[in-house]
């Protein structure tokens, strides 16, 4: 009896446990590569390990990123770009390739735990004026027949990140949701294959894009620690947009006969640059608050129960188009160089986020506005100009980190990055008789002068050019502003 009892204490015990681990471990991260100094694949492998983050989403299957997730035990999504659609899509023959080469290869040889194939993203984005309406499915279908060929059909499912566009509520409550009418026969069609094939439905929600397209969005309904005036949908009560959406989708699902198909929430996060909106405190207030939101196992009024999701993102990425706005290159819980940049919990981790290790930064040396420099010298503006067209100066402006600067600061910070995309090459500190390299850190407050990491390609050198490039662009530059 006492046995029993025992038993039954440890018993819960490890089912508690299992269960905090359970919770611990549902949370995923995206992991993009448009950076002009990534960090080598086996280092962010590491860190993702380090800071207990289970499941990762690529945007394509680069095999070196593949085979540094070797063995790690971490679950994978790996992605098929846009670009690639209309070939999967018109060839059967290319899909089957594709899937021997990027999945079953990694899967039945490499032990990469590969479980799910994105097939394009955001591939219905209003922005691509339909390029990818007619191809996005017929290349679901052939990857899911090419899965099944390759005897992985079982394990490895395939899916679409989707933007929320794809459904709307004609009212501010979810039970009004439905697919697009414009996308509704395509979407349909979509969920149907999905539903048969076990597949879950990917959609990627931004509160901070509501936030940044309207003025009028009720701040505190983007984040969940509490809104005034909660909406009540026949009893459903919502404190949070995010809730709201995802129950709108579950309605569209709902509404088209199925409602029981799985969704994982492919992209969730919140910038820290490049907008007012977009800062440490209210990202770390967002992305904390979607932690705790989801580590109960509550789920939303419509969908009780675990939700599966990936954080947008791991690292910043320098080199993202910025059409979408600044923000887009600070979308990082981490810096690009792997520096946590807010205390985040994210389940186990009670301390926060654990960095990057042996990170190998350039040295410390920045390019700044010479203190003999002439703010009028005509090749002020053309210089600044050519620096922040070829690297980052996004943290400029009005509501970013560097908004306090002065102008001779905002010059500095200009030269100072286009510097570092070039890895402290001597001759990308020659803006004509206006830059100098210095040891003392110049950053201010908030606004951080970067120095870059070592790259293979900035081990070696290289840009032998690059003294007479500036002085060429620059006077072209000067030529068009006379
Ligand atoms: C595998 O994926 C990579 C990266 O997306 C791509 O460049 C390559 O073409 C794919 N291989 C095949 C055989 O399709
Ligand atoms: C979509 O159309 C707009 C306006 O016609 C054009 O500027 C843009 O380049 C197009 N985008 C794509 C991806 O084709
Ligand atoms: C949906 O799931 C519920 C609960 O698991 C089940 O009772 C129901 O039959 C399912 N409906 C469909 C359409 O599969
Ligand atoms: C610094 O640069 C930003 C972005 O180019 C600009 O908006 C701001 O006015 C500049 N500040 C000063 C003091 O020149
Ligand atoms: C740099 O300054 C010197 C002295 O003021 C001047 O002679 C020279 O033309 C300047 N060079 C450029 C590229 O502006």
């Amino acid at each position: 009896m006492g046995l029993l009892g025992l038993n039954f204490v440890m018993g819960t015990k490890i089912l508690m446990l299992f269960m905090m681990v359970n919770t611990v471990h549902s949370i995923g991260a995206n992991w993009g590569t448009q950076a002009t100094h990534p960090l080598p694949p086996s280092t962010v492998v590491k860190l993702l390990k380090d800071n207990g983050i289970q499941k990762v989403k690529l945007f394509d299957a680069e095999s070196n990123f593949l085979n540094a997730l070797r063995g790690s035990g971490i679950e994978v999504m790996v992605g098929i770009p846009n670009d690639m659609l209309y070939t999967l899509a018109n060839s059967p023959a290319a899909a089957e390739r594709w899937v021997e080469r990027n999945v079953s290869l990694h899967v039945l040889s490499n032990s990469v735990d590969i479980r799910y194939v994105a097939v394009g993203n955001e591939p219905f984005l209003s922005t691509f004026n339909g390029t990818y309406l007619s191809t996005t499915f017929p290349a679901l279908q052939n990857i899911q027949e090419a899965l099944i060929k390759a005897g992985i059909g079982n394990r490895v499912k395939v899916t679409i990140p989707l933007n929320a566009d794809v459904y709307q509520s004609s009212t501010e409550q979810p039970s009004t949701g439905d697919f697009r009418p414009d996308m509704r026969d395509l979407m349909v069609e979509i969920i149907s294959f999905m539903s048969l094939h076990a597949a879950p439905f990917t959609v990627n929600i931004y509160p901070f894009i509501s936030l940044y397209n309207d003025a009028n969005f009720p701040f505190d309904y983007a984040f969940f620690d509490g809104y005034s005036s909660p909406i009540n949908d026949n009893g459903n009560i919502y404190t949070n947009v995010f809730d709201a959406n995802y129950d709108t989708l579950v309605w569209a699902l709902q509404k088209n006969g199925f409602g029981n198909l799985s969704i994982i929430v492919g992209e969730i996060g919140w910038p820290t640059d490049g907008d007012q909106n977009a800062n440490m405190r209210l990202a770390q207030r967002f992305n904390q608050g979607f932690m705790s939101h989801i580590s109960g196992n509550r789920g939303t009024p419509m969908r009780p129960g675990p939700v599966d999701a990936y954080l947008f993102s791991l690292i910043d990425e320098d080199a993202k188009s910025i059409q979408p706005g600044n923000f887009e290159r600070h979308w990082g819980i981490f810096y690009f160089d792997g520096t946590p940049k807010y205390n985040l919990r994210l389940g186990g981790n009670l301390g926060g986020l654990i960095p990057a290790s042996n990170v190998r930064h350039l040295p410390r040396r920045w390019c700044v506005l010479s203190p003999s420099a002439n703010l009028q010298d005509p090749q002020v503006i053309p210089s600044v100009n050519y620096a922040c067209s070829r690297a980052d100066c996004t943290s400029l402006g009005y509501g970013t980190s560097c908004q306090n600067l002065n102008a001779q600061q905002n010059i500095s910070y200009a030269f100072n990055s286009y510097y570092q995309e070039k890895n402290q090459l001597d001759s990308a500190c020659r803006f004509p008789n206006l830059s100098v390299i210095m040891k003392n850190d110049p950053s201010v407050g908030e606004c951080r002068f970067k120095i870059m990491i070592q790259t293979s390609n900035s081990r070696n050198g290289g840009f032998l050019s690059e003294p007479v490039n500036i002085l060429l662009q620059v006077i072209m530059l000067w030529f068009t502003f006379l």
